[in-house]
C-alpha cells in the first residue's frame, strides 16, 4: 500500500524571509505556471515590483504572503512555493486567496495541505467567513485541488482582454470548512 507523502512530511506556512526572495523570483519566472495561473506566459513581475516586495520582506511586513515550507525527514526544511490572501472585505468577511508551488513539488498533495493551513488561519484566527479565488477554466489540476479543499463554483466570467479565456470563481464558507477533514 502506498504511504501518503503527507504522513512522512509536514507542510507549514511562515512569513517570507529575505533568504526566500530568490525562490519567489524563480517561481514568478516559471512561464508555464504564469500561463496556468494568469492565462499568459508573460506574468513575471516588473523589477520595481520585485524591489518593493524585497523591501517589504526586509522590513518584516509583507501582509498576506506566506512561504509554504515542507519539512522533510531526510533533508529538513524546504521552500516549496507561496500562498497568499488579499482583498479582505471586512464587511462581508470575504477574502481572496492564491497559491503557487515550484514545479517539482506539484502532484504530491502539498497544495491541499497549504490551503488547509491558510483557511484555518483566515477562518479561525482572522474571523473571516468566506474565501474565494479565480482560476482559468483550462487549469484542471488547480480546479481539482480546490474541489478537494471544499471549494465550489460561484460563477464564471470572460476575461476582459482575451475572450477565449474564461475565469471560474470558486468559494468556500467557514461552516463547510469546519465539517471537512483536510
Ligand atoms: C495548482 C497547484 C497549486 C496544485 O498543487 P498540487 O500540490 O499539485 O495539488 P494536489 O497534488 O494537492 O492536487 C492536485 C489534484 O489534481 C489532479 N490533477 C492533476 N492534473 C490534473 C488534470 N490535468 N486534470 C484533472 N485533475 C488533475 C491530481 O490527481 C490531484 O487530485 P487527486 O489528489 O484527487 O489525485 C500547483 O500545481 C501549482 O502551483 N501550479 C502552478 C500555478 C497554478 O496553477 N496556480 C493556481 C492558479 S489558480
Amino acid at each position: 500500500m502506498a504511504i501518503s507523502y503527507q504522513f512522512l512530511n509536514k507542510i507549514y506556512l511562515r512569513p517570507p524571509k529575505a533568504c526566500d526572495v530568490k525562490h519567489y523570483v524563480s517561481w514568478w519566472n516559471e512561464s508555464f505556471s504564469n500561463y496556468l495561473d494568469l492565462g499568459s506566459v508573460t506574468g513575471t513581475p516588473s523589477k520595481s515590483a520585485v524591489s518593493e516586495f524585497t523591501r517589504q520582506v526586509q522590513d518584516g511586513y509583507v501582509p498576506g504572503w506566506f512561504t509554504i515550507m515542507l519539512w522533510d525527514e531526510y533533508i529538513g526544511d524546504i521552500r516549496v512555493g507561496y500562498i497568499r490572501y488579499r482583498n479582505i472585505d471586512w464587511k462581508k468577511k470575504r477574502v481572496e486567496i492564491a497559491i503557487r508551488l515550484g514545479r517539482k513539488y506539484w502532484g504530491k498533495g502539498i497544495g491541499k495541505s497549504a490551503i488547509g493551513e491558510l483557511l484555518a488561519h483566515l477562518f479561525y484566527e482572522k474571523g473571516l467567513e468566506e474565501a474565494w479565488l479565480s482560476v482559468a477554466s483550462f487549469n484542471q489540476r488547480a480546479i481539482r485541488l480546490y474541489e478537494k479543499c471544499g471549494f465550489t463554483e460561484l460563477n464564471r466570467k470572460m476575461d476582459p482582454t482575451k475572450p477565449e479565456l474564461t475565469w471560474i470563481i470558486m468559494g468556500i464558507h467557514r461552516s463547510k470548512f469546519a465539517k471537512l477533514v483536510i
